[in-house]
């Protein structure tokens, strides 16, 4: 049976579409963390929509489960299939064009698999700007941002990828092609679709392609990189900026000490530009759309104030791109430090922003009692309320350490989260790392609904099956 399978794959793909040797099929079958590990039947690659809804087709005709991938980065194993050996992983790689640009309506088609840098790059030729930035922008996928409605650094001004997409087009599991391809930035007719499949993490459709929106490109990038002790002086200091350069505020990023020590020790070519022994570091980016932008100006006056004050400790504020984009080397490679760790824990989470400190200074003293030695290292997207709280074992203990420890840590974490009113997935998503703490977290009725609108759009189960949901 699996053999007309494969036969009927290579029909449409050819055979270089379609990897079966255990050796090729490696790098698709385990997580970017390496925590997942699957088996497939095959990984395929499919160059238009047509091939994709012509492979849904097949997989229906002999019941396997697809497990779409793009730039398989994600960081909760949603693209991993699972250990059985009977699902197929449709990779988007090779659906990579950009289908067209429509100026005057400042927006672009793309197709799933394009690198979110590509489109990053291409909007900055034609002088705009494509505002979705995370670390993993040089291999990512739009698909897979769109799936996972991933967040990163510009959340503030922008939103998260939701906010960026008009329009989507998708193979559905019945395999049809269900085509939203227009950039209308209004249309209330009937329910929300395209909503409903951005978010879902590849477990209601295929993306296959998207109309993205563009936007102005600042003529400039102010960035500050300042070390603060005191916890509420960031709060006011969000709120300031947050008074005079609304429209200029991109990005408010936190970054705690021992996130900054980890990544030192492991990448000590980024050194640390300023004082460094506050217990925060804030990474705060302006952008200036004129010339005579006073953005700058804002930005020192605020600062200096609060310096001369000594709310804050210490402050650099960039004076060319390339500092900038020094500052943000340091921020960005604080995952990279992290993963060198052996066993950590991450928890991908968002607060009122009231609600930040509180949750931080309670939780970490539950930690430390019951875990002594335990290594909190908080950073995140402190101004949309996105906080990564992670952790990595006391600095000596067996490998296993976490292992023991993770369930009873977890449960410790997701009870404060709930009595913070916090949300468990800010911006990774679900995938199989918090499946099993979904239901609790959302309640009885929003789980029903998502298990009715998963049986309703996937009977048979063929889309990213067991993931997000039971
Ligand atoms: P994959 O990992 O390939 O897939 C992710 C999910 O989307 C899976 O469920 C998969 O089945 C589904 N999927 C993929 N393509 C499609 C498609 N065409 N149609 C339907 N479903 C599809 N995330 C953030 O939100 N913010 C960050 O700041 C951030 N920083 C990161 C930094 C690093 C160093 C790393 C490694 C990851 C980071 N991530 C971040 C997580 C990750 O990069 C994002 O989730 C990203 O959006 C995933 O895109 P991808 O193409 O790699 O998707
Ligand atoms: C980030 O903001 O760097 C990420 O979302 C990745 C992480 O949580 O490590
Ligand atoms: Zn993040």
């Amino acid at each position: 049976m699996y053999s007309d399978f494969i036969k009927g794959l290579i029909d449409v793909l050819g055979s270089d579409g379609v990897l079966q040797h255990p050796t090729e099929l490696e790098p698709y079958l385990t997580d970017w963390r390496a925590i997942f590990k699957g088996q497939a039947l095959a990984v395929v690659f499919p160059k238009t929509s047509s091939e994709v809804q012509t492979i849904v087709q097949l997989c229906q005709e002999f019941a396997i489960a697809i497990v779409p991938q793009g730039g398989n980065t994600n960081l909760t194993g949603s693209a991993t299939p699972e250990k059985t050996g009977q699902q197929i992983v449709l990779s988007t790689k090779r659906m990579n064009k950009i289908r067209s640009i429509d100026l005057e309506n400042q927006t672009m088609v793309v197709e799933a698999g394009c690198i979110l840098q590509t489109i990053q790059e291409k909007a900055a030729q034609l002088g705009l700007l494509f505002p979705l930035s995370l670390a993993a922008e040089g291999s990512c996928t739009i698909g897979g941002n769109l799936a996972t409605n991933a967040g990163g650094i510009n959340v503030l001004r922008y939103g998260n990828t939701r906010d960026l997409c008009l329009g989507i087009e998708a193979v559905t599991a019945g395999g049809e092609v269900l085509d939203g391809l227009r950039g209308l930035r209004k249309d209330n007719t009937g329910y929300d679709l395209r909503n409903l499949i951005i978010g879902s993490e590849g477990t209601l459709a295929i993306i296959t392609a998207a109309v993205i929106k563009l936007f102005p490109a600042p003529v400039s990038r102010c960035a500050a990189y300042i070390a603060v002790n005191d916890y509420s002086v960031i709060v006011k200091l969000l709120h300031a900026l947050q008074k005079k350069a609304a429209n200029e505020l991109c990005a408010f990023e936190i970054m705690s000490k021992e996130s900054l020590d980890l990544t030192q020790s492991h990448f000590p070519q980024f050194s640390h530009p300023i004082f460094n022994q506050s217990e925060y570091t804030l990474l705060i980016e302006l952008a200036e759309f004129d010339q005579h932008s006073i953005a700058h100006q804002l930005l020192e006056d605020v600062l200096s104030t609060d310096l001369e004050k000594g709310t804050i400790q210490d402050v650099l504020i960039a004076t060319s791109l390339t500092q900038v984009k020094q500052f943000w080397a340091i921020r960005e490679h604080i995952t990279l430090a992290q993963a060198k760790e052996l066993g950590n824990i991450k928890f991908d989470i968002s607060f009122e922003i009231s609600k930040i400190g509180p949750f931080i200074q309670s939780t970490s003293q539950l930690l430390i009692a019951r875990y002594p030695g335990i290594r909190i290292i908080n950073f995140g997207h402190f101004g949309d309320g996105n906080l990564h709280f992670n952790l990595c074992p006391p600095i000596g203990v067996d490998q296993n350490y976490f292992t023991h420890h993770e369930e009873s840590i977890s449960a410790l974490v997701y009870d404060q989260i709930s009595l913070f009113n916090g949300s468990i997935s800010a911006e990774h998503g679900i995938g199989q790392l918090k499946r099993d703490y979904l239901a609790k977290h959302r309640g009885n009725t929003a789980y029903q609904m998502m298990q009715e609108i998963k049986k309703t759009l996937d009977p048979k189960q063929l889309l990213n099956p067991h993931k997000v949901l039971r």
